[in-house]
């Protein structure tokens, strides 16, 4: 097939631009000679338009509603396969072999314990810090810890430091969660699965013995999976740009958790219960959906609405049928939060507004329904979700170290600013 090429005229001139064609989805114009030829920056604030690398690691068909990590969907992947095999198909590209998999799963679990001396870097801390702070802190400090892990030229530290990142960041995000409650740490456990070792570490006392239930390791793992990766979302952009200037990978990491925080992006899980909270019963959901539509109110439904998706986030749907099996696990008769999200889905995709703008649930909206069930505070919420998305981090800041074609991100501007000006002596103003 011949290449295409897009042509630009700006005035009397015309310049022409390849057009790149990716395995699947939309092709891209290769406009990085387009200063050289013409002067000219292009304008996106927010990437809306913006292919800023290229990869083979996960790919969103938006309006499809279509997730695959390295060519596999999303609903197999979170029905048939589990959180640790999800990792090496993202860090290597292939799903493992029996023998590659039991290799792997050690060599996470010889890494799950923090260096003893990380422990008083949590006393630093109030203990009614939220756990995201800790995270960006620890995980930053990690880089204080494990010098021999730091040097991102060579692949076996790269390939540590993925270890020590995928294997310690459930035993940080639950050494925060104990801290904040004012219990113990608990260290973690290698004889149980990455899941349940999680739950144990976060809801274990020494005072009694505790038992994971099967079933809620099951669910935490599918949440683990359903969060791993997603393209080049803000935090990913924010770990592949950190790394593009050679920072430490821990750094890089403590970057995206940073970015993950906010409430537009991944703290969007507690803003939402709390939301639902707030709106407490299912005749209070008009006004909330009212003033959601309205420009002069701030206020957005949270959990609602996506910059790719424009159809049903399929990871939501998995995420709804487990938020069922976990409320009927726990007893969770008519749970009302549930049913106002039930509701409020349902009113919002009848709605003109939501319609037209193609705003439909995320990963966010039903996810802190079941965390909330299992036991977790809200605010573990997005720490959950950070210590899910690591091993994404990893494998997107693995493939860009690896391009031979890596470059240092540095965006241009549309400079509206003052142009040059004389400097007036103060008692002249
Ligand atoms: C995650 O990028 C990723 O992949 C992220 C993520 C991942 O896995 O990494 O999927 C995880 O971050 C999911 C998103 C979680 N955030 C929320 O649930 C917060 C609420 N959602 C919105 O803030 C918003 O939908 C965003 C931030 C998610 C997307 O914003 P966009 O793509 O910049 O869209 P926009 O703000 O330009 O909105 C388009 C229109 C606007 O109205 P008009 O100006 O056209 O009249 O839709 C409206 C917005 O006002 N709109 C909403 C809305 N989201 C968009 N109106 C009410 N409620 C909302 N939630």
């Amino acid at each position: 097939m011949t290449a295409q090429t897009a042509t630009l005229t700006i005035g009397d001139k015309t310049y022409e631009f390849p057009v790149v064609d990716g395995s699947v989805g939309p092709s891209v114009i290769d406009i990085r000679s387009l200063y050289a030829q013409t002067g000219m920056f292009t304008y996106d604030p927010g990437f809306t338009s913006t292919a800023a690398c290229d990869s083979a690691i996960t790919y969103i068909d938006g309006d499809k509603g279509e997730l695959l990590y390295r060519g596999y969907s999303i609903d197999e992947l979170a029905e048939k396969s589990s959180y640790l095999e999800v990792c090496y198909l993202l860090l290597y590209g292939e799903l493992p072999t029996a023998a590659q998999m039991a290799d792997f799963d050690k060599r996470i679990t010889r890494h799950t314990m923090l260096h003893e001396q990380m422990h008083f870097l949590f006393r630093g801390f109030r203990r009614d810090a939220h756990p995201m702070a800790i995270m960006c802190g620890v995980v930053g400090a990690m880089a204080a810890f494990y010098h021999d892990s730091t040097d991102i030229s060579d692949p076996e530290q790269r390939e540590i430091a993925a270890m020590r990142m995928i294997a310690k960041m459930p035993t940080i995000a639950a050494m925060a969660f104990k801290y904040s409650v004012g219990q113990p740490f608990v260290y973690p456990r290698n004889d149980l699965s990455y899941a349940a070792n999680f739950l144990h570490m976060c809801f274990s006392v020494p005072a009694e013995n505790y038992e994971v239930n099967p079933i809620l390791a099951r669910a935490m793992d599918r949440i683990f999976t359903l969060h791993a990766d997603h393209e080049q979302n803000a935090s990913t952009s924010t770990v592949r740009l950190s790394g593009s200037s050679d920072a430490n990978p821990f750094a890089c990491i403590a970057a995206g958790v940073a970015c993950l925080w906010g409430p537009a992006h991944g703290g969007a899980n507690e803003a939402c219960l709390n939301m639902l909270r707030e709106i407490g019963t299912v005749d209070n959901i008009p006004e909330f959906v009212r003033r959601a539509k309205d420009k002069e109110d701030p206020f957005r439904l949270m959990g609602f609405g996506h910059r790719v998706y424009k159809n049903y986030d399929p990871r939501a749907k998995v995420m709804q049928e487990t938020a069922r099996e976990v409320l009927d696990l726990m007893g969770v008769e008519n749970n009302q939060t549930l049913q106002v999200a039930r509701e409020l889905e349902k009113i919002a995709l009848e709605d003109e507004y939501f319609v037209e703008r193609k705003l439909y649930p995320n990963v966010d909206f039903y996810s802190g329904i079941i965390l909330d069930a299992i036991g977790f505070p809200t605010s573990m919420f997005t720490a959950i979700f950070a210590m899910s998305r690591t091993v994404g981090w990893i494998a997107q800041w693995k493939e860009m170290i690896a391009d031979p074609q890596k470059k240092i991100g540095r965006p241009r501007q549309l400079y509206d600013g003052a142009t040059r000006r004389p400097y007036i002596p103060r008692q002249e103003r």
